[in-house]
């Protein structure tokens, strides 16, 4: 009852839901992520919450991220990022198998648990575990003085402003933020990353909130394109490297508002199983960027065309040759390969939201689904 009244007292400021609202609130959100924690043009970069910790993170020989839904997705991104950047090696858990299967972990080792809430039963336990392993623990949480962001030694919240529709968005994209400042300050610490390249990720960071904008400002085409795909029974999404958990985030937001099923996958392993489900009535969402796998992607939608799959493609501005083998494309600005999820996600969240409208599903409280999940 009191979590309804401070809901209704919220505003959803002009917008029709909440989730509408806080999708278009990414700019300011991710820019509030790096207020006062970026200034590229003089090579700044400092996490308040890790300052004791920063060379104990640059010297870990592991990092373990652990997270649930969404916030195990913004892990699978880190993932690629410490790894390419900092050099470090990462593995990406659910936090309901970490805590359950009598996990190796060493008192060298770095555990980040990522959770909007700060709230997750799952998650909490799992630091819980790790730390009485001797581990040291990283949180990076949007609820300031949660359960999670108590039980930590240290980290970084997010500063995504109170999320109130039950599929994260604007948390997810938060996270992210967070999760690439702690990976540059892994590597600017460890020096396996050139100064240069140091500085320009900065500067490209600090111009994302820009780039995002300009991809809200596609939400009618991306409306459109949800318009012909409302009655669709299934979906897949594909994407490769950063782009794959990109993927399974698109997927697991259409499923919780719209109710529609939908699977995502790295494109390459289209060709060992999901391929079979492939006809004239499935829609196949492809984020196919330009990027380091943009060639091989090409491939992958050419395999999807010759069985008759629709294809939407999440492409890069002025992409011809991709626009020319599929059935929609969304286009989105350049941005360099590492920072490419907080760009490609947004037209994904979009798509989700305007199919469920039109379905006429509840979207800011879909059923069967709570905002925290406090039980296992
Ligand atoms: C995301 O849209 C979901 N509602 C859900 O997967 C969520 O991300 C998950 O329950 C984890 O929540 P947390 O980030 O608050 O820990």
């Amino acid at each position: 009852q009191k979590v309804e009244l401070e809901l209704e007292a919220i505003e959803k400021g002009g917008f029709e839901h909440f989730m509408l609202k806080e999708i278009f609130e990414q700019p300011r959100s991710i820019a509030d992520s790096m207020r006062g924690r970026v200034r590229a043009d003089e090579g700044h970069l400092r996490l308040g919450g890790l300052r004791d910790y920063v060379d104990r993170l640059a010297a870990s020989e592991r990092i373990v991220i652990v997270g649930c839904g969404t916030s195990w997705h913004a892990g699978l991104v880190a993932e690629y990022i410490f790894e390419e950047l900092a050099r470090i090696p990462v593995e990406v858990e659910y936090a309901s198998e970490f805590r359950y299967r009598n996990p190796i972990i060493q008192e060298r080792d770095i555990v980040i648990a990522i959770s909007q809430s700060g709230e997750t039963a799952d998650t909490l336990a799992a630091i819980e575990l790790a730390k009485s392993k001797g581990a040291t623990i990283f949180g990076v949480c949007n609820v300031v003085g949660s359960s999670i962001a108590r039980a930590t030694h240290a980290g970084a919240y997010t500063h995504a402003g109170p999320e109130i529709g039950v599929a994260s968005t604007k948390a997810f994209t938060a996270q992210v933020t967070v999760l690439t400042l702690m990976a540059l300050t892994a590597a600017h610490k460890k020096g396996t990353l050139s100064e240069t390249l140091f500085r320009q990720l900065l500067a490209e960071m600090e111009h994302i909130p820009a780039l995002v904008d300009q991809v809200l400002q596609k939400a009618e085409k991306v409306k459109e394109i949800a318009y012909i795909f409302t009655y669709a029974k299934n979906f897949i999404y594909l994407g490769r490297g950063l782009n794959f958990p990109v993927a399974l985030e698109g997927a697991l937001k259409l499923k919780e508002i719209s109710y529609i099923h939908a699977e995502g996958y790295p494109a390459a392993e289209m060709k060992h199983g999901p391929i079979a489900l492939i006809d004239e009535d499935m829609p196949v969402v492809v984020i196919a960027t330009k990027d380091s796998s943009y060639e091989k992607v090409v491939s992958n939608i050419q395999e999807v065309k010759a069985r008759k799959g629709r294809v939407i493609a999440v492409v890069t501005e002025g992409d011809e040759q991709i626009r020319s083998m599929v059935d929609f494309v969304i286009e989105i600005p350049k941005v360099h390969d590492i920072l490419m999820p907080l760009v490609s996600v947004i037209p994904l969240q979009l798509l989700s939201y305007y199919i469920a409208v039109m379905r006429g599903r509840n979207v800011d409280q879909p059923r069967n689904l709570a905002k925290s999940v406090t039980v296992e």
